[in-house]
């Protein structure tokens, strides 16, 4: 019987649709390279590698012995320094109560999705798994459409576009998510930009999920607006999902966090999320979330830390973003995290000659003939079509670019945090010089394409 076959036989029409992630393909052509003995600049995985800061790290050693179930909510500490920590960042008292702890955000995501009514509005482009999810759970998916030329962001005419199609297709958009800073795109939302998308999540009754999960890694203050700060996460049908994986570099420990709002509305979805989560994955791993406490505290450390990894991450996207512009592709300034997205599309002559037609090509092309790895721009739900912007474009992770090895990581990597806290000291990356030339390079093959 061919695989189809079997999966109508025995799968559920929803989960046929799942696929294992997008990152897999790359992951087997990097793994293949190395294998033949060839070097890979590795821009494909957004997994955050600094050391652990050190407190966090023994408060996890410590706790190792711990092996009992914690409550699904997840620990009293714990969830008291989130709300802290949480009511600190968005200027407005947060209960612990109105916190829940979970093996990462990813898993409170896929429940949020499959508990809440109605069709989701995403940004285009979003990370990977918000579409599988969303399908998954049997909803329909309307893209809001973005354009590089205003840093992807997402504006009222957007917005009201998005809205009016889905009801004129019959749909029933009741939940908006949005990332800022952005994966894949580096971007963070303005003030202004908040302002519009909260208006519009009030005006039509739409739940918005702000996905906050690298809001530490912020570049400048102007893009450090988060939809529930002023009060909005006590008043509007807003949820924040966070976790330990991006700033603290600890996602394989997973653990993630929900704030629900102070609200009839957060109390009836925070009730279901716990009834979800105590037939489904129970609670986090206990050590984990006793380190995580400490990741989360608000103390001069961790404040620190904090500082050392925004100040590392912003370092190395900013001189990638100018090397990528310096070789003539549209790429937007980066605003946070660790994500440089540019579009190759002024190279869209060569690219044509060459016989590269999408974005899943140009990440072929890049890692066969280049030995660079990058995401395409369709994993993160970008158009194939049309001249300009997604069919060309490249997301590209910078956070590999610190240590060769696990090894590295500790022997090299508190002193490359160190850096940035002293006066002019040098924040030495040679992965990134050798990505840099790489990327020349092959720019310079494209260039030289009759
Ligand atoms: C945008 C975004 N949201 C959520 C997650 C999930 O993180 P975790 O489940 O580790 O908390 C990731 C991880 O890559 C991400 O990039």
């Amino acid at each position: 019987m061919g695989s189809q076959t079997l999966a109508n036989e025995f799968l559920t029409e929803g989960s046929s649709k799942l696929r294992l992630s997008a990152t897999l393909e790359i992951n087997e052509r990097v793994q293949e390279r190395l294998n033949r003995g060839k070097q890979v600049v590795h821009l494909g995985f957004g997994e955050a590698t600094f050391p652990l800061q050190k407190d966090v790290l023994e408060a996890h050693r410590v706790a190792s012995q711990d092996t009992s179930y914690v409550s699904v909510a997840g620990l009293a500490t714990l969830r008291k320094n989130v709300a802290q920590f949480q009511s600190r960042r968005l200027g407005c008292p947060i209960s612990p109560k109105q916190v829940v702890i979970a093996p990462g955000s990813k898993p409170l995501l896929f429940a949020l999705f499959d508990i809440l009514r109605g069709d989701v509005m995403l940004p285009r482009p979003s990370w990977v798994s918000y579409e599988p999810q969303v399908v998954h759970a049997g909803k329909r998916l309307f893209w809001v459409e973005t354009d590089e030329e205003d840093r992807h962001t997402i504006t009222e005419a957007s917005l009201n576009a998005t809205y009016d199609e889905a009801v004129a297709e019959g749909g029933d958009p009741r939940i908006l998510l949005i990332n800022s800073p952005s994966n894949p795109t580096g971007q963070a939302f303005s003030e202004a930009t908040i302002e519009i998308i909260t208006r519009f999540c009030r005006k039509q009754s739409i739940t918005l999920i702000s996905d906050e999960i690298y809001s530490d890694i912020c570049f400048t203050k102007e893009f450090q607006m988060s939809a529930c700060a002023n009060g909005r996460i006590n008043t509007e049908q807003t949820i924040l999902t966070g976790g330990l994986s991006k700033t603290y570099s600890a996602g394989g420990w997973r653990v993630g966090f929900a704030v629900f709002p102070d609200t009839d509305f957060g109390a009836t979805v925070q009730r279901t999320v716990l009834a979800y989560a105590s037939e489904c994955w129970s609670a986090a791993s206990a050590p984990a979330q006793q380190a995580a406490a400490v990741a989360f505290g608000i103390t001069p450390a961790m404040d620190q830390y904090r500082e050392q990894v925004t100040a590392v991450h912003q370092h190395c996207t900013f001189r990638l973003y100018l090397a990528l512009k310096d070789c003539g592709l549209a790429v937007p300034e980066p605003k946070g995290a660790f994500y440089v997205y540019p579009s190759f599309h002024p190279y869209a002559r060569q690219l044509e000659a060459t016989g590269i037609h999408t974005s899943l090509e140009l990440s072929r092309w890049l890692i066969e003939e280049c030995g660079i790895a990058a995401l395409p721009g369709s994993v993160f739900g970008e158009s194939d079509t049309g001249i300009r912007g997604g069919r060309y474009r490249l997301r590209m992770a910078t956070s590999y670019l610190y240590f060769r090895d696990q090894e590295e990581r500790y022997a090299k990597g508190y002193e490359l945090l160190q850096c940035t806290s002293k006066e002019g000291t040098e924040i030495e990356l040679p992965l990134l010089d050798e990505a840099i030339a790489a990327l020349k390079m092959a720019l310079s093959k494209l260039n030289a394409v009759r």
